[in-house]
């Protein structure tokens, strides 16, 4: 059996700890979460996991992976204590709020040679797999612009916006993540606009919640990332790719498949509530690429340098969003001091 721990008994903590346990070959060993909040103990119960300190996870050799979807401020540590002691880990995006910290930690765990997948899990969703298989296959021909659609069914709390690191940090970074996953192709340009629409909350505690991005290949290929911290149909996580010889479309999933049709036309079910249900299937499916990773060396569809290059393209436009200009983005391009 493979004996792991989760780090964070929080909302993706609790889907995370589940998938593992349900696992035939794992044993989710421990949970290390410092609130004995109900998560923590309703997956104790239901896993049979021990409620263990940080030190007790890496100071056991049986250990061999962690997950770490704990809040954001603790995976730089986390990370390199894995590093220090050789485990194999799962890490949620961001690596860090931090830049210089995200460059210094990618750079160590790289140098550790340790197993290492971050947390982007749209790349494991069988839809958006099926589009990045056929593009990649050559039946749709060169993709040439990319657009896509990222709103929340609703504005967080502002507790959370005060340490989420801004909507680009904890958001956008899984579109800019999608957008290198397609494209495909080192990425030249950055132009970003962002402004607060919606809710003054958010706006006070100094972010914003509705933004657009606009980014460039080398050899000039398109994307268009539209986000917004509010859906007015719900979840809504669209996307367009189009390529020179067909047009490919990703539509919100529906709650259900159950269409009323009536003399006023045809209701269709909702979308998919949020992420944890939109994505169930897919955490599912990054936990197996986490275990296979363990067993074979079977290389994730994303490691810690496409958290890295994400975060990059993050930096970018937000540097790009407070200057008013776009960024000359390139393979070098790292942000300079306070954005
Ligand atoms: N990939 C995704 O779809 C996705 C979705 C949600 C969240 N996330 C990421 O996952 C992380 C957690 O987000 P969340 O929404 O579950 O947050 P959350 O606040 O619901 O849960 C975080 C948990 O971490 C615990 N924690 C704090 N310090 C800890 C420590 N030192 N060791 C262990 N546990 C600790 C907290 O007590 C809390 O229970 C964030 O980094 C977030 O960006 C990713």
């Amino acid at each position: 059996m493979i004996e792991l721990a989760v780090f964070g008994a929080g909302r993706i903590g609790y889907v995370h700890a589940l998938n593992v346990a349900a696992h035939p070959r794992v044993k989710l060993k421990y949970i290390v979460d410092p609130v004995a909040g109900a998560h923590r103990d309703e997956l104790a119960g239901k896993t049979g996991a021990a409620i263990a300190e940080a030190e007790t996870v890496f100071g056991d050799p049986d250990i061999a992976g962690v997950i770490i979807a704990s809040s954001t401020n603790t995976h730089a540590d986390l990370l390199l204590k894995a590093a220090r002691t050789r485990k194999a880990v799962f890490c949620e995006k961001p690596i860090s709020l931090d830049f210089p910290t995200v460059a210094d930690v990618t750079a160590q765990v790289e140098a550790s040679g340790i197993p290492c997948m971050l947390g982007f899990q749209r790349r494991y969703d069988t839809s958006f797999r099926a589009l990045y298989e056929r593009i990649a296959s050559g039946a749709s021909g060169p993709l040439e612009q990319l657009t896509m659609s990222s709103r929340d069914p609703s504005p967080p709390p502002r507790s959370y916006v005060e340490t989420s690191g801004g909507m680009f940090r904890d958001s956008t970074i899984h579109d800019m993540d999608m957008a290198r996953f397609l494209l495909n192709e080192a990425i030249a340009t950055v132009y970003a606009v962002g402004a607060c629409l919606i809710s003054e909350e958010i706006g006070d505690a100094g972010d914003i919640d509705s933004l657009m991005v606009t980014l460039t290949t080398a050899s000039g290929r398109m994307a268009q990332i539209t986000a917004c911290r509010r859906g007015p149909m719900g979840y809504d996580q669209r996307l367009e790719a189009l390529c020179a010889k067909e047009v490919l479309a990703i539509e919100n999933q529906p709650q259900s498949m159950l269409v009323v049709n009536t003399p006023e036309g045809r209701h269709a079910a909702p979308p998919e509530n949020y992420f944890i249900e939109r994505f169930r299937q897919a955490y599912r499916d990054e936990m197996n690429a986490f275990i296979a990773l363990i067993e074979n060396g079977e290389a994730p569809l994303a490691d810690i340098r496409d958290g890295y290059e994400a975060q990059r393209l993050v930096e970018a436009a937000i540097v790009s969003m407070n200057t008013g200009q776009a960024v000359r983005f390139g393979t070098s391009w790292v942000p300079d001091g306070e954005n």
